[in-house]
């Protein structure tokens, strides 16, 4: 490895266990109080880079953790999936959060949290790390990914908040690749029947997340985003050479990309908008898969340039901001940027293992 990369191994590795808690909760970003919690969909790629370098107690611990606090709310999933079924809306108490305390608690303040990506996105997580650390799922994985599943198969059409918890009342193209890619892993984890609800989900991103040869942010928008990448890479909706997807990366390369730099959307104005680190990680994974190791290397050295003295990355870069007036408007709520974000961290992590082709 390099100097600089190795660097940003050492103090990624370190900062993502020094994060882990007893609970096996990873948190998000210990120095940010509204991030000082657990997510799904963070926890879940973090535990994919631990199980890629190898540190599968890491990984199994968050599990342990995932699993623990879907498999206590039996009794609200079950209840949910009624509701849903005999048409019912579905409030606050009655879904499973985004995001919980180490704990496995719920949080006390207002959060956005009906989201679906994150459970989707730890199922496809769960998968890889029994493939991975070639290890049996044990009971309490069995019954809260069945649970999980189940719930993801009642809900997928409901509209709930992206992956950027916003946009509550849109279905998201985003979220429905992470679906389609857990109640996959699902369905191979526990032999349940899920190819029609898959089918149904891969139609129906067919018929309304594609304008003009394109995929597009959310239903009825003509946006891209660059999470749409998670269609090909790495929950393989599509294969990542099809037409569709090269056409909406090229879109993202022109619209969202500054430097080598990557925005969420044109519109975000979250920080002003700034550069995503975690997002050019993943711009840099979908090139490997390409074949295009230059482009990723590229990507990879400007991650690397982000990184502070003590090897820690920030959420974003106030770079290129769609919206520099509304920086310090977030400033001044809530802090300067989160910064270490585990997540960006895991994604340096996984980008630097599949250029070493580990894979
Ligand atoms: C992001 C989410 C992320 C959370 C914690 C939010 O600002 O939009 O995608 O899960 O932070 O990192």
């Amino acid at each position: 490895m390099r100097s600089i990369e190795e660097k940003l191994y050492n103090s990624s590795m370190k900062i993502i266990l020094q994060n882990q808690a007893e609970s096996g909760a990873y948190i998000a970003c210990p120095n940010f109080k509204r991030y000082r919690y657990s997510w799904f969909r963070d926890g879940a790629f973090i535990a994919y880079s631990m199980d890629l370098w190898g540190n599968h107690q890491s990984s199994r611990r968050f599990h342990n953790w995932a699993a623990r606090v879907i498999e206590t709310r039996e009794g609200i999933i079950e209840r949910a999936i009624r509701k849903v079924e005999s048409n019912f809306p579905l409030n606050e108490n009655e879904i499973i959060h985004t995001r919980y305390t180490v704990d496995g608690e719920e949080g006390k303040e207002q959060w956005e949290n009906f989201q679906l990506d994150g459970l989707g996105t730890w199922l496809w997580a769960l998968k890889n790390h029994l493939l991975l650390s070639e290890t049996e799922p044990s009971a309490s994985f069995i019954k809260a990914s069945r649970l999980a599943g189940d719930y993801l198969q009642a809900l997928w059409r409901l509209p709930c908040y992206d992956l950027w918890e916003e946009f509550p009342h849109k279905i998201h193209t985003y979220t429905l690749a992470s679906i389609y890619a857990g109640l996959e892993s699902e369905a191979f984890l526990n032999s349940t029947d899920r190819i029609r609800c898959i089918e149904q989900i891969k139609e129906f991103i067919y018929t309304n997340s594609i304008i003009d040869g394109h995929f597009v942010k959310h239903v009825q928008s003509s946006e891209v985003d660059s999470s749409l990448l998670g269609l090909a890479v790495p929950y393989s909706v599509f294969p990542p050479e099809d037409s569709l997807i090269k056409n909406t990366v090229l879109l993202i390369e022109e619209k969202l990309v500054s430097g080598n730099g990557v925005h969420r959307y044109s519109e975000d104005s979250y920080y002003g908008g700034g550069l995503w680190i975690l997002l050019t990680g993943w711009l840099g994974w979908y090139y490997v898969q390409v074949g295009n190791t230059e482009r990723a290397n590229r990507l990879k050295r400007w991650m690397e340039k982000q990184s502070d003295s003590g090897g820690q990355l920030p959420e974003q870069i106030p770079q290129f901001l769609n919206r520099p007036s509304c920086y310090q408007y977030w400033v001044e709520k809530c802090g300067p940027v989160a910064k270490p974000l585990l997540w960006a961290h895991a994604k340096y992590l996984i980008l630097l293992n599949v250029l070493s082709g580990k894979e």
